[in-house]
């Protein structure tokens, strides 16, 4: 037998995963560290992770991690989450968003991805409809793996990219699922209380019309990034603002983005009791628990509110100097005289950033189309790599881009900034 030949040989797999596209973010970001692996010096701002060295995750969390584990903590958790830890969120969405839920109301997994899978398994049957806005974070591809019809409703930058009541009250009519997120990525830019109320009584509204044989009008609610606020913004949670919606809304975060600790896999969903303990089930078949010991020495280091103030603080200063001084950096391209702009920074790790270069021409002769051109012309001529909102299912035509700050040194923002100074004044 030739074992070559059945090595190589493929067989008809199911329609969903032969179909199903990766992130296409995590490609970017994968053909760009290629580029740097060949010597290419590119300033990689695409992906919404950590350099360790910069943002490290808490001492203290990292010191409870190797203790558990040298305390025998290498076996099953429970299918919903230590106890321990399943109180301590619940006591802390409680006395910061005033949020009301019982420790069996909160769901542990590792990290948001499994609980966001979980929601929409819990929810979706094939072909309902998912409404959520773009630009925004891998909805389509739950909605994909799920068989939803995903409804998207583009925002724009003059509400900062979030969705109004008024954007979404034409398509949620029959919907089952409203996907919402806030701060957002990929905008880092976050509900106003008064929008999210009016989103909230919309969705009230709505259920109020259906009758019980049908499926209400859900929230997802994914508020990873909640920590991560700056300057006047306060972050809002639909359950705070509207408790009517507690039996119609899951809300997810974790600590991937709160502690920079993307790799240690802790999140939680919080929900009413009948969808929680269904999500619970369905990822006991998927077995994506946190490691008893993460989840313990999370449990320690939220439990000790000095320790996470004091790392809290100290982790968002270094966050917000860097939004602060590419967002002053885009505002100086913009004072010279280059199509650009900027969001100033309300929230988690992104700035919104805008090269408003539709139709100028390259030293080469080519004309940018569109956003993807715009950004590969950004990547070449001044080897800075970002996302384009495109690539969050916003239209092809925006110009808008996503610059992630995870990775980014102090001393790197100065000459990027005059790179790209470099490379717009090539443009005609
Ligand atoms: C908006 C949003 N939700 C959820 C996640 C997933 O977080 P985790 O790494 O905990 O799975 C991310 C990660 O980038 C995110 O940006």
């Amino acid at each position: 037998m030739n074992s070559d030949l059945i090595k190589d040989r493929t067989y008809k797999i199911s329609e969903m995963a032969d179909n199903l596209i990766g992130s296409e973010i995590i490609q970017l970001a994968t053909e760009v560290n290629k580029r740097i692996a060949a010597g290419e010096k590119i300033y990689n701002l695409t992906i919404g992770d950590f350099n360790p060295e910069i943002f490290s995750i808490p001492e203290v969390l990292k010191n409870n991690i190797i203790n558990a584990y040298n305390n025998g903590m290498t076996n099953y958790p429970p299918a919903n989450g230590l106890p321990y830890l399943r109180k301590t969120v619940a006591d802390w969405l409680n006395e910061s968003m005033g949020l009301d839920y019982t420790e069996d109301e909160v769901l542990v997994s590792s990290g948001g991805r499994p609980l966001i899978y979980a929601t929409y398994r819990a929810l979706i049957d094939s072909g309902d409809k998912v409404v959520f806005p773009t630009p925004s974070w891998n909805n389509n591809h739950y909605c994909y793996i799920n068989k939803a019809e995903a409804i998207m409703v583009e925002t724009d930058s003059e509400k900062d990219f979030m969705p109004t009541a008024e954007l979404l009250e034409d398509h949620i009519k029959d919907a089952t699922l409203l996907a919402l997120c806030s701060p957002l990525n990929p905008t880092g830019t976050a509900f106003s209380k008064e929008n999210l109320q009016a989103i909230c009584d919309m969705v009230w509204e709505e259920n109020q019309r259906r009758d019980s044989s049908q499926k209400p009008l859900y929230i997802f609610y994914d508020q990873i990034y909640w920590t991560l606020t700056y300057g006047d913004t306060v972050h809002y949670n639909p359950v705070q603002l509207r408790p009517e919606l507690r039996d119609v809304t899951i809300s997810m975060d974790g600590i991937s983005k709160a502690m920079a600790a993307t790799g240690v896999r802790v999140g939680w969903a919080t929900g009413p009791k009948y969808i929680i303990d269904k999500m619970k089930a369905i990822l006991s078949h998927v077995g994506s628990w946190a490691p008893k010991s993460e989840q313990y020495a999370t449990a320690e280091f939220i439990s000790d509110r000095n320790a996470l103030s004091s790392y809290l603080s100290e982790y968002k200063q270094k966050i917000e100097d860097r939004l602060d001084a590419f967002y002053n950096g885009f505002q100086k391209l913009k004072d010279a005289g280059f199509n650009v702009d900027a969001i100033a920074p309300q929230a988690a790790m992104y700035l919104t950033v805008q090269f408003d270069l539709k139709g100028k021409q390259t030293p080469d002769g080519d004309i940018l189309n569109n956003g993807k051109e715009i950004n590969q012309y950004v990547l070449n001529a001044a080897k800075v790599a970002l996302v384009p909102f495109s690539s969050f299912g916003a239209s092809t035509d925006s110009t808008w881009f996503r610059l992630a700050v995870g990775v980014a040194k102090m001393e790197d923002i100065e000459p990027i900034i005059n790179q790209l100074h470099q490379a717009l004044s090539q443009l005609k």
